[in-house]
C-alpha cells in the first residue's frame, strides 16, 4: 500500500463518513431479464494445480459448458477465493499459495478466483463501492449453479481477504434474502476503512453464512482509523498477538515518519502489508502443518489474555485458528486470543502461571525466568513478565508460551537473574556491613507454582523439592518438581474436560 493512498484513504473516509456511505447498488435485483447478455464486471478463475493464474480456465456465469471446459465437480465442494484492494492490479502471490495450499490438503476440492481487479484498482473509496457488486456476481454464480447443477450453496466456502471479506459478506446476505443459505465464510484480516462502526447489513457479519470465522491482524490505530477492522464479525474472531500488529513485521506506526526516512515508502508498504497478509500466512498454515493446530481463547482483551487468565476450553471457549476451526454456531462473536512465532510454522504452545510471591521488602520487581522441562523436550529459558511488583504476599497470574511441544511438564526452574548492578551492590553492602547475612537481603518467598497448559488443558502444581516453601535471591536458581511426586500420596491434579 503505497503511503500517499493512506492519506488519501484517510482524507477521503473523513468526507464520505460526514455525509454517510452512499450504499452502492444493494437493491439491484437478480432476476435479470436477460441473463445471456449480461456483462459481468469481475470473473472467476478455476484454479489448476501447477498453471499459472493467468492462464487459468474462467467460468463464466450462464455459460454450462464452461462448468465443464473448468473441470468443475458438481460433487467436490467449492472454495472461492476473493482478493482486496489492488495497488498495481496484478493476482497476489498469496492467492496461488492459498489456493496450491487447499488443492495439496483436499485434492477434491473445487477452488475458483474471484478476479475483480479491474474494480479493485481504483480509489479506495470506489473499490469499497465496488465490494456490493462483485458480492452480488458471486451470489449470482452460486445461484446459478445451484439452480442448473444442483450445487448447494451450503456447500460453499467463501475465504475473502481485507476488502474480499466484506465481498463474502455481501454475497451471502445476498443470497439470504433469495433464503439460501452460505456455507462458511472466512474474513482475513477484513478491511477497517469505511467498514468499522457500520451496520451488520453494511459490513462482513454472522448473519452472512451458517458459520463465519475471521481472524484480525493488523488493526493498530493510527489518526483514528486502522487497516484492518478491529470490531468482531464473526461467530468467532481470532485477535493473533492482540490483533494489532504480528511479530516479525517491524514498524510502528506511531514512529511512521523515522521508518519512512530509514527504509523509504517500499518499507512501508512492506510493513503493512506484512502484517496485514499476515492473516493469510495463518490460514495457509492451518493447511500445510496439519500437525501444529493453532489453539486461541477467549478472553474479554488482550491484556487480560497476556496475564494468562483465559487459557479456558469448557463451554466452547476455545477454537482452532484456520481450516479446521469447529464450527459451532455462537449467538454472540467470541474474541479469541494467542500467541504466535514470527514465521511459519506460527504454533506456540500456551501455559499459564500462577505464583504465590510474599516478600518483607516493601517493593522489588526482581526480572524472573523459567525453564520448563518437558517429557519430550526442555524449553528455552523464559523471561517473566509480572504485571505488578512483588510485595507484601500475593499470587501472580502470567502467560507463558513455549515454541516447541514440551510434552508432559515435569520440572520447573526459577531463577532470579540479577543484573551486574545489582551484584556490584550487594557486595558492597556485604563490604560495608559483613555482619549482614544473606537472609537479610532481598529475597522472595515461594510455596508452590500452579500450571495450567493451554493446549491439553492438563494442570499440575510444582512444589519446591525438599521444603514447603523456598526463598529465592538475587542470581540464585531453583528447582520445582510436580508434587505428586514428591510426596507419597498423589497430590491435587486437577484436570478439566
Ligand atoms: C467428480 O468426482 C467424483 C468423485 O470424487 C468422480 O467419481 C466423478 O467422476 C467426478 N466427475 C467428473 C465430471 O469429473
Ligand atoms: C441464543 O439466544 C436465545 C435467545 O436469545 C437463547 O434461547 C439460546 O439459548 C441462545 N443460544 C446459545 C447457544 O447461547
Ligand atoms: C502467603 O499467604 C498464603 C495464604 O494466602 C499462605 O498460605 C502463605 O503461607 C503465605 N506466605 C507467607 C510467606 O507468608
Amino acid at each position: 500500500m503505497h503511503v500517499l493512498s493512506v492519506l488519501s484513504i484517510l482524507i477521503l473516509t473523513s468526507c464520505l463518513c460526514d455525509g454517510r456511505r452512499s450504499r452502492g447498488n444493494g437493491a439491484e435485483v437478480f432476476g435479470l431479464k436477460t441473463k445471456t447478455h449480461y456483462k459481468p464486471k469481475s470473473m472467476f478463475r478455476m484454479y489448476t494445480h501447477g498453471k499459472d493464474m493467468e492462464d487459468s480456465c474462467t467460468i463464466e456465469l450462464f455459460q454450462a459448458h464452461t462448468l465443464q471446459s473448468c473441470s468443475f465437480n458438481t460433487s467436490h465442494p467449492l472454495v472461492i477465493i476473493i482478493h482486496g484492494w489492488s495497488m498495481d492490479g496484478m493476482i497476489e502471490s498469496w492467492i496461488t499459495r492459498l489456493a496450491s495450499a487447499l488443492k495439496s490438503t483436499h485434492e477434491n476440492i473445487n477452488i475458483v478466483v474471484s478476479d475483480w481487479l479491474t474494480l479493485a484498482q481504483q480509489h479506495y473509496p470506489i473499490a469499497v463501492q465496488n465490494t456490493r457488486v462483485v458480492g452480488q456476481e458471486i451470489a449470482r454464480l452460486l445461484m446459478w449453479l445451484e439452480d442448473l447443477t444442483q450445487f448447494p450453496v451450503g456447500n460453499a466456502h467463501l475465504i475473502g481477504y481485507s476488502l474480499g471479506a466484506h465481498i463474502a459478506g455481501f454475497a451471502g446476505s445476498n443470497l439470504a434474502a433469495s433464503g439460501r443459505i452460505l456455507g462458511r465464510i472466512t474474513g482475513l484480516d477484513p478491511a477497517g476503512p469505511l467498514f468499522e462502526g457500520m451496520s451488520s447489513t453494511d459490513r462482513l457479519s454472522p448473519d452472512d453464512a451458517r458459520f463465519v470465522d475471521a481472524i484480525h491482524t493488523f488493526t493498530q490505530q493510527h489518526i483514528g482509523l486502522s487497516v484492518g477492522i478491529r470490531q468482531p464479525v464473526a461467530h468467532y474472531d481470532f485477535y493473533p498477538n492482540g490483533g494489532s500488529f504480528q511479530p516479525g513485521c517491524h514498524l510502528h506506526v506511531q514512529n511512521l515518519y523515522a521508518h519512512l526516512s530509514q527504509y523509504g515508502l517500499m518499507g512501508f508498504q512492506q510493513t503493512v502489508k506484512c502484517a496485514h497478509e499476515r492473516a493469510v500466512h495463518l490460514f495457509i498454515d492451518s493447511l500445510l502443518n496439519r500437525d501444529k493446530q493453532i489453539m486461541a481463547y477467549k478472553c474479554r482483551d488482550n491484556k487480560a489474555f497476556n496475564k494468562g487468565v483465559c487459557l479456558d476450553c469448557r463451554k466452547n471457549r476455545c477454537n482452532t485458528l484456520g481450516y479446521d476451526i469447529k464450527k459451532v454456531r455462537t449467538n454472540t462473536s467470541k474474541r479469541l486470543y494467542l500467541k504466535t512465532r514470527s514465521i511459519m510454522p506460527y504454533k506456540l504452545n500456551h501455559f499459564q502461571f500462577r505464583i504465590q510471591l510474599s516478600t518483607r521488602f516493601e517493593k522489588i520487581d526482581p526480572s524472573l525466568t523459567v525453564k520448563l522441562t518437558g517429557t519430550l523436550e526442555e524449553s528455552e529459558t523464559l523471561p517473566i513478565t509480572l504485571v505488578k511488583e512483588v510485595s507484601g504476599n500475593k499470587t501472580h497470574t502470567f502467560l507463558i508460551t513455549v515454541d516447541s511441544d514440551i510434552g508432559d511438564l515435569k520440572m520447573i526452574h526459577l531463577t532470579w537473574e540479577a543484573g551486574t548492578l545489582w551484584t556490584n551492590m550487594w557486595s558492597k553492602v556485604k563490604t560495608i556491613m559483613p555482619w549482614v547475612s544473606k537472609e537479610d537481603g532481598p529475597q522472595i518467598t515461594i510455596s508452590r507454582i500452579r500450571v495450567k497448559a493451554g493446549e491439553t488443558q492438563q494442570r499440575t502444581s510444582f512444589c519446591a523439592q525438599s521444603e514447603d516453601t523456598v526463598s529465592l535471591q538475587p542470581s540464585e536458581e531453583k528447582l520445582f518438581v510436580r508434587c505428586d511426586e514428591r510426596r507419597e500420596k498423589p497430590e491435587s491434579v486437577r484436570s478439566h474436560g
